[in-house]
């Protein structure tokens, strides 16, 4: 019986994780997270309740679920709190006693958004698009070590040298490089001693807890953040976060062995969006990506920036479904391409010396002058919100979503056609 299931992205993020970790957590004694931070935007939708979650695993909604958080997840403990009070507002008094943070998650300082904007705006119009949250030099300080961890609160002296060596750095970076402020040593110190024993309270073995869950044959899901081509080694780079988004990425950051993952879910649109900077073969910069972006209301749930828009890019899907060993794929909004005339799917792509490839290029400069070579289908005119039955659906779209497995290279575990639980449907129950 699968106890361990990965749920991850396999486009360029926002493709819905949030929705099915919340749904398949039904199932689940834990929901975890294993890297990225608050740069992360998942939507939870209970009947009238809409939540977005940035850092809290989307476990959260489900009374008896521990939410965990991995030590490959970076932290702003400001960032986190605010959430535990925004979920109490919400009616959900216990999620400070239900999220666990391992000691080992570096923390995210208030000097790394100071740096994510001052090396955004050095970069002028190569500039990445980030999230603006720190997560890229929050994982920089964290891997040149130097970066302060969740653990060093509960020692204050270790803490003020580790926080001042990184801080002198960083300040001298801030104001002879980016010709930003400093960011007061004094004031992030005290702030940080203040609010320690709160998060110390919250720290647990999170890979302890792992085992003991495997051990009682409980269910825990792996939930991802981003997408897998925005993953620091296999997305578009640079144009791409900073740690490793796909599947592998599930242990290191949880503290959980490979040999232990029963199932991955890779989650994917039924169509293509991406937000921020960086190539994307398929984009529609017309009409047509006007209608999907108002039909799907692609608005970032972090920033509210505009997401991006086009076709379902079956090129880059093959390579997530290599480098993540998907089991199926959650194709999510289908109901937003209802109403169209004709759709399309990239099927490969035509590069600059009229090669074509039918899998992506590594870096973000080989794409460019990248032709897609289109596959056209015909639309449907019926509303397939909501519906909950394959066989309900049009003809139309019951053949469009059987030639993006067929193209993809995978079969389609899970259907959505709406934000709620309820509009989905099951093939097959990855927990099962
Ligand atoms: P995540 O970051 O992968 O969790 O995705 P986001 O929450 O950032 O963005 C997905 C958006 O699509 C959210 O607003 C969801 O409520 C919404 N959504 C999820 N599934 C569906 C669906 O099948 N149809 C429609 N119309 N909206 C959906
Ligand atoms: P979820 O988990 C979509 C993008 C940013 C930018 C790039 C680097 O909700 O799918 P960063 O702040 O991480 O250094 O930004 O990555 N990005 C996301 N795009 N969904 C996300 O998360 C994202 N997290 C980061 O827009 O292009
Ligand atoms: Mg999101």
């Amino acid at each position: 019986m699968p106890n361990n299931v990965i749920v991850l992205g396999t486009q360029w993020g926002d493709e819905g994780k949030g929705k099915v970790a919340d749904l398949l957590t039904t199932e689940a004694s834990c929901v975890v997270r294993s890297q990225g931070g608050n740069n992360a935007g998942h939507t939870l939708v209970a009947g009238d309740k809409k939540i977005v979650v940035r850092l809290v695993p989307s476990g959260i909604l489900h009374p008896s679920c521990q939410c965990l958080i991995g030590s490959g997840v970076v932290v702003n403990p400001d960032a986190l709190f605010g959430e535990i009070e925004e979920l109490k507002a919400a009616g959900i008094t216990d999620a400070e006693q239900r999220i666990k943070v391992s000691a080992g998650c570096a923390l995210l300082l208030p000097i790394h958004p100071a740096i994510d904007k001052g090396a955004e705006k050095k970069r002028g119009r190569n500039a990445i698009g980030t999230t603006g949250r720190g997560i890229g030099p929050c994982y920089e300080d964290k891997v040149a070590r130097r970066g302060v961890r969740v653990g060093d609160l509960a020692y204050p002296e270790i803490l003020k040298e580790k926080l001042r060596s990184l801080m002198d750095y960083r300040n001298f970076l801030l104001r002879n490089f980016y010709d930003e402020p400093e960011v007061s040593f004094d004031e992030v110190y005290s702030h940080l001693i203040e609010l320690a024993p709160r998060l110390l309270a919250m720290t647990a073995d999170i890979s302890a807890i792992l085992a003991d869950a495997r051990a009682k044959q409980q269910k825990v899901l792996f939930e991802g953040a981003q997408g897998t081509f925005l993953d620091i080694d296999y997305g578009t780079y640079p144009f791409v976060t900073s740690s490793n988004t796909v599947a592998g990425g599930c242990c290191t950051g949880s503290g959980a062995g490979p040999l232990h993952m029963d199932y991955v879910l890779g989650i994917g649109k039924a169509y293509t969006t991406r937000v921020g900077g960086g190539p994307f073969p398929t984009e529609l910069n017309d009409e047509t990506g006007e209608h999907i972006r108002k039909a799907g209301q692609e608005f970032g749930a972090v920033t509210g920036r505009p997401r991006r828009t086009g076709w379902f890019d079956a090129v880059a899907m093959r390579r997530a479904v290599q480098i993540n060993s998907l089991s199926g794929l959650a194709l999510m909004k289908l109901d937003v391409l209802d109403g169209m005339q004709e759709l399309k799917i990239c099927t490969a792509y035509k590069l600059k010396d009229g090669t074509v490839t039918e899998l992506p290029p590594l870096a973000a400069y080989e794409y460019a002058d990248v032709e897609p070579v289109y596959e056209t289908m015909p639309g449907w005119s019926e509303s397939t919100f909501g519906v909950t039955d394959f066989a309900k659906l049009p003809v139309n779209a019951q053949n469009y979503i059987r030639r993006l497995e067929e193209l993809s290279g995978v079969k389609v575990a899970i259907l959505s056609t709406g934000p709620e639980r309820s509009q989905t449907i099951f093939f097959e129950n990855p927990f099962a």
